[in-house]
């Protein structure tokens, strides 16, 4: 496996953050997500330093879908960096952790009148509204209001970047955004624009996730331009602000070639302000939204291994404590990803095993063929980069508990997110004979 961030072979036993996961599961039990604080801090800081230019502002939204905890929400504002939400519940996080509401961007095909409201009444940076249907709500509630609000339009710019078809998000058949090849494109945006109630910032797009083609950003970054100055000629009117999404690959196993974030961004920059200068534009700010390659490297899942099997069919089974309720993303997606057994390094890693959970489902695996060291039952096993879409996809299925989530650094470790209980488990769950 490799190891990021602060990971340390430490006499055969694995330590993140300065401690030993045995340490930690000892601590806080398994399955347990661990996040290296450390890792998170430089990824950010790489993004603000990397991101930015003399000819523009730029802000970098983390997409708070990836992981969400009020830990994570101060740890945005401690390196400046805004933060995106996608529903009423994120809204709800992000407000519960006590930063500032001005850096929170809300997203979605499909915000109800609720979600708008809080918006309002959260004092929110910005909506970016998904389609046409949406700016008349938005604007009858600021009406209602009194009040009113930053918009930007998230626009579909055809980009068929290569990636699993379910994280591709910018296809023509896309469900998110307005089409800029719709010949009511600037209709859209002039109705916008005219709307009293909304102050238009500008174009948003997001081509998808999990991206290491970057002539794909390249392109998003030319369109983006070229069709900001297009319809800011054609409207007459200014357009201050660009959002290019997120969506920059990380390293799951060796079949990644992780998108490099600092020489990346400076190349994304550099490219911004060439296109700048050959349309004769400028900007006010340019934004990006990464989620995955702030988080992804640095969060691990820890589980205990409960006994191996080898089936009648040849394969050999590894079972964990947790699986597809912490971890869907192989099941979703195919996702791979790369393990130890964590309380055994110096091992030899000569076993070719398959990974699965606990959970009533054959397709509840974790890990296919990949060599492993020998596991036995109380080994530690841990799978790196799960730090994206791990605990924010987690589930209850077969009243599973969701782990607890706890961030280390220096050698101290606290608890981000607790561990569900089997009260929490029944807490919504109301009798009531009929
Ligand atoms: N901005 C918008 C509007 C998005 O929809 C997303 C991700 C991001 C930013 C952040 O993308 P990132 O930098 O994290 O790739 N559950 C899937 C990923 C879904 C991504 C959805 N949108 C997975 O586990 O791979």
């Amino acid at each position: 496996m490799k190891f990021f961030g602060t990971m340390i072979n430490s006499g055969g036993v694995l330590e993140i953050g300065g401690i030993k996961v045995t340490e930690l599961a000892e601590k806080y039990g398994t399955p347990l997500y661990i996040m290296d604080q450390k890792l998170i801090e430089e990824n950010m800081l790489k993004y603000r330093e990397n991101f930015k230019s003399n000819r523009f502002k730029t802000t970098v939204v983390y997409a708070s879908k990836a992981f969400l905890s009020k830990a994570i929400c101060k740890l945005v504002e401690k390196y400046d960096l805004h933060i995106d939400a996608v529903s009423g519940g994120e809204l709800y996080t992000i407000k519960a952790s006590g930063i500032s509401m001005e850096r929170v961007h809300m997203h979605g095909n499909n915000k109800t009148d609720d979600e708008l409201k809080m918006c309002l009444d959260y004092n929110i940076g910005s909506i970016i509204l998904d389609n046409e249907e949406e700016i008349e709500r938005v604007s009858n509630i600021c009406k209602e209001k009194n009040q009113k609000i930053k918009v930007m339009l998230r626009i579909n710019i055809g980009i068929d970047a290569h990636t699993h078809e379910y994280i591709q998000t910018s296809k023509h058949s896309s469900k998110f955004g307005e089409s800029i090849f719709d010949e009511r494109f600037p209709e859209i945006v002039e109705k916008i624009v005219s709307d009293k109630n909304l102050e238009f910032l500008g174009f948003h797009c997001h081509i998808g996730s999990q991206i290491f083609d970057t002539k794909a950003f390249h392109e998003g970054i030319e369109v983006m331009i070229k069709e900001t100055k297009k319809i800011s000629e054609k409207l007459n009117i200014s357009i201050p602000e660009i959002n290019l999404g997120g969506g920059f690959g990380v390293y799951y196993t060796e079949k990644d070639t992780a998108i490099d974030i600092e020489k990346f961004m400076r190349s994304m920059i550099e490219h911004i302000e060439k296109s700048l200068e050959k349309e004769n534009m400028t900007i006010e700010k340019i934004s990006i939204e990464p989620g995955r390659s702030i988080i992804g490297n640095a969060g691990s899942t820890l589980y205990r291994v409960g006994g191996t099997k080898e089936t009648f069919g040849g394969v050999k089974y590894v079972f964990i404590d947790g699986g597809m309720t912490d971890n869907i993303r192989p099941a979703l997606y195919q996702a791979e990803y790369e393990a130890v057994i964590a309380n055994k390094l110096d091992e030899i890693e000569d076993e070719i095993v398959t990974v699965a959970g606990k959970c009533c489902e054959s397709g509840d695996l974790i890990i296919k063929n990949r060599k492993l060291g020998k596991a036995e039952k109380g080994d530690l096993l841990l799978v790196g980069t799960t730090g994206a879409y791990g605990y924010s996809m987690s589930s209850n299925y077969n009243k599973a508990q969701r782990p607890a989530v706890v961030f280390v650094k220096n050698g101290k470790s606290a608890i981000s997110i607790k561990r569900e209980s089997l009260e929490d488990l029944v807490r919504n769950d109301v009798y009531t004979e009929l």
